[in-house]
């Protein structure tokens, strides 16, 4: 193999008392395919923003090149050609798109400080197209695009110019089936290029597809680096987690079970222009599942369902007391959780604490009389931190601070400290690791066993055939089948229905 393109070696990163990476030296190859693996808050994420800019190492040294790297920001080491596709949004709200793409760039397109708007715009459409993504306006503010369509154009960004090491962190659970095979054709291209990737990922088959090379940390701590044959998804998770990986992954039953007790009822929702007349009953203990392609209108059929999008007609009706619900705070009331997919938008509070997070939705239970009781707080957020095993330093620290599968732990333990009846999950397994995937599962089957219902959608079809006691197909905003769990259930009969 060449020599390295980059080079980070000895690298340390610490956050207060969290060892988040220690002494891990990495190198990048022209034209290699690097993978990055290890648990949630395992480092991954730290190590690549280090190499990326996002914060300089606590010890250690980066070489590109041949020389002595240390890039003081995101765009300094943008300009040296080190593109890096963040695990959350890459893109800055409020800002119109042809700003976000040519962040700190705005210079090349004037001169005396005065920027060229209109050549901004031929520019930015341009890389726009080359992109497949016609459909956007580069001079409305970003806010109005998808996560799905900010991504890409986050992408697209990052191939504007051509890279010389390309970084993409988790990327692709947050996208379609279209998003993820762009992002596929990419690597390919980019790997004929000479560009050197790394690349961070659960999805341990995509790794194993995708990768010449698996870096494995435990820990912050480098475990192995497989090659060639060895790199299969039994010996990752093994290093992984550092012991042979056991029990069953879905569950293990092939039987439709639930009550015929009917908890919520959907009828002729619609919303003009994403979805129309859609219909189904949720039953009590069932897990019912909705498939299809992301841009099918899936994701906003659960929104309108949680309250949180005023439908064009139909109505979500909690049978309990008939009630309809038409707004968030009727469905929070009511024992209705929503885990979205877009966590760090719609479910957290970044800049507040864990515990404040896990407790937002249970104000009822921490309060005595008109006051908030801090004693209970720090219990209820203790006892659901533990039961999804929130690494942190402890329930004070900052959201924000969490890696990507821990925050969705904290909207995991925020639904449970709320006691809720009906949990609505859009892609409730994005960007967590395997053990804690296969912890999900079982409290998923716990929640069915205690009569709680489960409406989930996924882009994952073998988890919709792997949980699902009904599977709901959506194609164009409309729903085009239903199937019943079953042993015989494959993807192609799923699929079949939904492209
Ligand atoms: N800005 C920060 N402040 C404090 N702690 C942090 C910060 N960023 C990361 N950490 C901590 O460092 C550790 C490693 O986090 P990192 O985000 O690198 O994990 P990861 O391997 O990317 O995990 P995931 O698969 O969940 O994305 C975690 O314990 C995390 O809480
Ligand atoms: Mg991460």
């Amino acid at each position: 193999m060449s020599a390295a393109i980059l080079r980070a070696e000895h690298m340390f990163k610490e956050f207060g008392a969290t060892k988040a990476v220690t002494d891990v030296t990495i190198e990048l190859h022209k034209g290699t395919v690097l993978g990055l693996v290890g648990e949630n808050g395992s480092g991954k994420s730290t190590l690549s923003s280090m190499i990326a800019g996002v914060y300089p190492p606590t010890k250690g040294a980066m070489f590109f090149n041949g020389q002595e790297f240390k890039p003081a920001s995101v765009l300094d080491a943008r300009k040296a050609g080190i593109q890096y596709l963040t695990q959350e949004q890459g893109t800055i709200d409020r800002m119109t798109v042809a700003e976000n793409l040519f962040l700190g760039e705005e210079d090349s397109f004037g001169r005396f400080g005065m920027v060229n708007m209109r050549r901004l715009i031929i520019r930015a459409k341009e890389i726009l197209e080359e992109n497949g993504l016609s459909h956007v306006d580069p001079t409305q503010p970003i806010d109005n695009y998808s996560f799905e369509d900010r991504k890409m154009i986050e992408t697209a960004r990052a191939l504007s110019k051509q890279p010389v090491v390309l970084m993409i962190d988790e990327t692709t659970t947050a996208l379609s089936k279209d998003g993820t095979e762009r992002i596929y054709e990419i690597i390919e291209q980019q790997k004929k290029k000479g560009t050197a990737i790394l690349i961070i990922s659960h999805d341990l088959s995509e790794v194993q597809c995708l990768c010449d090379e698996v870096m494995v940390l435990r820990d912050g701590v480098f475990v192995d680096l497989l090659c060639g044959d060895e790199v299969t998804p039994e010996n990752m998770r093994r290093k992984m987690i550092g012991r042979e990986f056991e029990g069953s992954y879905y569950r293990a039953d092939f039987e439709c079970t639930f009550d015929d007790e009917i908890v919520l009822s959907v009828r002729e929702l619609s919303l003009d222009g994403v979805f129309r007349d859609v219909n189904f009953d949720l039953h009590k203990g069932e897990i019912l599942g909705i498939g299809g392609l992301s841009d099918c209108g899936m994701h906003e059929v659960l929104k309108t369902t949680f309250g949180a999008i005023k439908p064009s007609r139909g109505s979500v009706i909690l049978t309990d007391g008939n009630i309809e619900i038409n707004n968030t705070t009727t469905s929070v009331q009511r024992k209705i959780a929503y885990i979205p997919k877009d966590r760090d938008k719609e479910s957290l509070f970044l800049p507040t604490s864990i515990r404040d997070n896990i407790v937002a939705a249970s104000l009822d239970k921490i309060k005595k009389g008109i006051f908030i009781s801090p004693f209970a707080e720090r219990q209820i957020a203790n006892e659901e931190a533990k039961k999804m095993d929130v690494k942190m330093q402890d329930i004070s620290q900052m959201v924000r601070d969490l890696s990507g599968g821990n925050k969705q732990k904290v909207v995991l333990a925020k639904w449970l400290a709320n006691d809720s009846r009906i949990f609505i999950m859009d892609c409730p397994t994005r960007g967590i690791d395997v053990g804690v995937k296969a912890k999900i599962y079982r409290l998923m089957e716990d929640f069915k066993r205690q009569g709680i219902s489960i409406l989930m959608v996924s882009e994952e079809m073998m988890e919709l055939i792997g949980m699902a006691d009904r599977i709901l197909t959506m194609k164009n905003g409309q729903q085009t089948g239903e199937f019943l769990r079953s042993a015989s259930l494959c993807e192609a009969d799923i699929i079949q229905m939904i492209i």
